[in-house]
């Protein structure tokens, strides 16, 4: 497993590999690894000869410096945990190498169609981040195809929206969300959770489960049954941010009979916690 930081020999290497007719797979992501990293990696593994893994926390992509400055850095853990897999090469870059000019100087990619609801409502300018680094990324590490978790649901389809509006090359794959035991949505942050809030957690995905259960025996109107269950975690001590159907294709709120999906975001302290759950 060879690691990169500089972007030139990246991209050499890549093109190295595209001339020998090789297909690179690509799992873009942020490091401090846990098993749903590693489920990405492993469908890159089967889905490429050449597989490429990505560690950068994006600046561009945190709205609030202090969760920028929070968030956990673990290269060495994340190489270890790469190592026993068929990981080719790691791109690690620093930010001066991604961002020369600075920040706020950069090129940016933005998806306005998704960028502004749900996430983007509550996190202004994220997706914009995710959509800039992510165009940088692919054009670095020329995938064939790259696979993205279906836990950030609203991030993989403005990803899937971008690369159909600027004609990318790169076939995305979604892979579903893999979970604690207890049900919990596996997520870097959570390692931010006290011990109580850690217990209390599991709520989130439970009372979306019943939602579901609710919505799909047609017991109630759709407003009623996302009041109710805002109502009860926030009794239980979540902040929720939203608790929303939403049809799967544009994530435009749900009507019945639509195809859709139901998508969540609430805090628990100084954590926030994002979920979803479709509705089939
Ligand atoms: O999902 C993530 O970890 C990040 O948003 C991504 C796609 C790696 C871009 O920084």
């Amino acid at each position: 497993m060879e690691i990169y930081s500089q972007i030139h020999a990246m991209q050499l290497q890549s093109r190295r590999w595209q001339q020998a007719g090789q297909r690179i797979s690509f799992v873009p992501t942020m490091g401090n690894l846990h098993a749903g990293h590693l489920a990405l990696v492993e469908k890159a593994v089967e889905l490429g000869e050449r597989v490429v893994v990505s560690i950068f926390v994006n600046p561009l992509q945190f709205n609030d410096p202090a969760d920028f400055a929070a968030y956990r850095r673990s290269l060495d853990a994340d190489l270890d945990k790469l190592a026993p897999l068929e990981v080719d090469a790691v791109f690690a870059p620093p930010e001066d190498e991604m961002y020369p000019h600075g920040r706020d100087a950069t090129t940016q990619v933005d998806v306005p169609a998704l960028s502004g609801i749900l996430e983007g409502e509550h996190r202004p300018g994220h997706f914009r981040g995710v959509t800039t680094v992510v165009a940088k990324l692919f054009n670095i590490v020329q995938p064939d195809v790259a696979v993205f978790g279906e836990k950030d649901f609203q991030q993989l389809r403005i990803i899937e929206c971008m690369v159909a509006d600027l004609d990318m090359p790169v076939e995305i794959i979604a892979m579903p969300t893999v979970r604690e035991a207890d049900g919990l949505a596996m997520s870097s942050r959570n390692s931010r959770l006290s011990a109580s809030q850690r217990q209390l957690a599991p709520l989130l995905y439970q009372t979306m489960q019943e939602f579901r259960q609710h919505y799909l025996a047609a017991e109630g109107n759709i407003a009623q049954l996302q009041a109710q269950a805002t109502a009860g975690l926030a009794q239980a001590g979540f902040v929720v941010e939203y608790f929303s159907l939403r049809r799967h294709e544009d994530l435009a709120p749900a009507k019945p009979g639509d195809r859709c999906l139901l998508l969540v975001a609430a805090r628990l302290g100084e954590t926030r916690l994002i979920d979803n759950l479709c509705m089939e």
